[in-house]
């Protein structure tokens, strides 16, 4: 397989409402990137994935654009934007836009025409429906944000569809005009020198609305082709989709560099199972590590050479890993060492979402007058409305609501972490006084060390990029792995509990250790694991020392 950039570095999510406010009025913004920029280089990263910094009313914080080339006012200017992606590329670090092309802000210009004008041209770049027979909605697609996903415009007497909210009217891709606008949009971008694109949930393009069949539709890879070629398809750019439908079979669709799509995808299916089989992520069950590591794995070895991986944990519409799967108290430093060691050593581009590398948790709420995510509201009234009970609807909106992961970045023991000097839009976590940056840089085994340890790793050895993975057979709360290449073998291990567990691994000699979430070195593989323990070491299979 050709090698890339963007297999070899590690990618840090900016979410830039929460990451810091550099002018005071309470919202994250470009000079505030700016300004972090030689943390984000200390840490070793190579691209930032830019949430969206576009125009935008911000009924879905930025996910709903109102305008692909100007940037929202609260973010700062155009000639901020260009100065980040300078400052940035000083410090080999790419900037990665997020593209949220499978629909508009309804305050769009084009949203705004169609509406106002239904004979205008660009009526067709959405889509619109008469009434069903009986006068009400066209057929039973929901929105992701609760209720119908089809919204009535009184004047025109149609429907237009929004799989998101009402003020994200979803675009049209059937229209080859609204994809030419589309493509010549990003050429802008790639005209900045950005490094690539996050396409947000991208595998909704390719719809079929009167069928009902939104995700993974029957010409989806027909139009990213087509986009590949009309803007980056000559260019070594990063271009990672988001889609919740994938499957390995699938993701090869997307990522196998012969047919000239996508670098790679964001798959979901780990990220799905601590939910209830056929219900949403709202109705929990507990994760059982088994199925994890035989997910992972599966991906892991499944794509082969017709496709690369992105790993991650947590991204800005994800609970704290830690919180989730880990142990957020008694071991919240253990438990986010070893989900950094587990990740950052499979083969793949990981990624790194703001906070994770200083051990962020969850914000629980006691009431939803604190929730500002749109999706955390809607379900809130939505489930009300069918009979569930507030303390219900709570404690699920704490387990998985998006809130969790946008509460604002803590970057010191200062009145509201340090990251403003105003009113934060959404609260500071309690804990940041002892959770923050400042903190995590003075203490050299804090949670940043690991990271950047890891990320330094991935430098100097290939293995970590290239090597085979193979999973090994261990007890359930054990993830065990070995990565090889080049006659190397390195293996991995961590235990996903609160408990000893016991590691019988004695096949293998150790011939070194490369990193350890407790302090001392590992000598042997059959022993006693402590809780959330993790550690990478290079061995030999005790018969080839014969
Ligand atoms: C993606 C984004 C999410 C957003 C949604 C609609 O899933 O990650 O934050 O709400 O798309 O754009």
């Amino acid at each position: 397989m050709e090698q890339h950039w963007w297999q070899e570095v590690v990618v840090y999510q900016v979410y830039p409402r929460s990451f810091y406010d550099s002018d005071g009025d309470g919202i994250g913004d470009l000079k505030g990137i700016i300004a972090k920029l030689d943390y984000l280089a200390k840490l070793g990263i190579g691209a930032i994935w830019l949430s969206p910094v576009y125009a935008s009313p911000n009924d879905d914080n930025g996910y709903d654009i109102s305008d692909y080339q100007r940037i929202m006012s609260e973010f700062g200017t155009m000639a901020e934007m260009d100065l980040l992606i300078q400052e940035a590329k000083k410090r080999q670090i790419e900037i990665v836009m997020d593209l949220v092309v499978n629909h508009t802000s309804d305050e769009h210009a084009w949203f705004v025409e169609a509406k106002e004008n239904p004979d205008s041209l660009y009526r067709d770049y959405y889509v619109w429906s008469d009434p069903a027979k009986d006068g009400g909605v066209p057929n039973g697609l929901t929105s992701n944000f609760s209720g119908s996903a089809w919204t009535l415009d009184e004047a025109s007497g149609q429907y237009y569809l929004h799989l998101f909210s009402k003020k994200q009217p979803d675009l049209n891709w059937q229209n080859p005009q609204l994809r030419n606008e589309i493509y010549t949009m990003m050429n802008y971008w790639i005209d900045k020198g950005i490094g690539g694109f996050r396409m947000d949930v991208i595998d909704l393009i390719g719809k079929i609305p009167e069928a009902e069949i939104t995700n993974n539709g029957p010409k989806l890879h027909e139009y990213l082709q087509e986009m590949n070629q009309a803007t980056f398809g000559d260019k070594d750019l990063l271009t990672v989709g988001e889609t919740w439908g994938a499957t390995p079979e699938i993701a090869k669709l997307y990522s196998d560099p012969k047919r000239h799509e996508l670098s790679m995808v964001f798959q979901f299916e780990h990220v799905m199972l601590d939910q209830e089989a056929g219900k949403s992520k709202w109705d929990w069950t507990p994760l059982k590590i088994n199925e994890l590591k035989h997910a992972l794995a599966r991906w892991q070895t499944e794509l082969g050479e017709e496709g690369w991986n992105s790993l991650f944990w947590e991204n800005h519409d994800l609970p704290r890993v830690i919180s989730r799967w880990g142990n957020d108290r008694e071991y919240r430093e253990e438990s986010a060492k070893l989900f950094a060691i587990i990740l950052h050593m499979m083969k793949g581009t990981p990624y790194i979402y703001q906070g994770e590398e200083i051990g962020m948790t969850n914000s629980p709420v006691t009431d939803i007058s604190q929730v500002k995510d749109i999706e955390s509201i809607n379900l809130y009234y939505e489930r009300l409305a069918q009979g569930y009970d507030k303390e219900t609807i709570i404690a699920a909106i704490n387990r998985k609501g998006r809130d969790n992961a946008r509460t604002p970045m803590q970057w010191s023991a200062d009145v509201n972490g340090g990251f403003t000097s105003g009113t934060p839009w959404l609260k500071v976590n309690p804990n940041y006084q002892t959770i923050n940056v400042e903190q995590a840089l003075t203490d050299e085994n804090s949670i940043f060390y690991t990271y950047q340890k890891l990320i330094a790793l991935r430098k100097d050895h290939p293995l970590m990029i290239w090597g085979d993975f193979e999973l090994l057979e261990t007890t359930d709360k054990i993830f065990a792995y070995l990565r090889r290449y080049q006659g190397e073998t390195w293996l991995v291990v961590g235990n996903f509990s609160d408990d000893k567990q016991t590691l019988d691994l004695g096949q293998y000699a150790v011939r070194k250790t490369i990193i350890h979430n407790y302090p001392e070195i590992i000598t042997s593989l059959a022993r006693e694991l402590r809780p959330w323990e993790a550690f990478v070491t290079v061995v030999e299979a005790n018969d080839d020392r014969k």
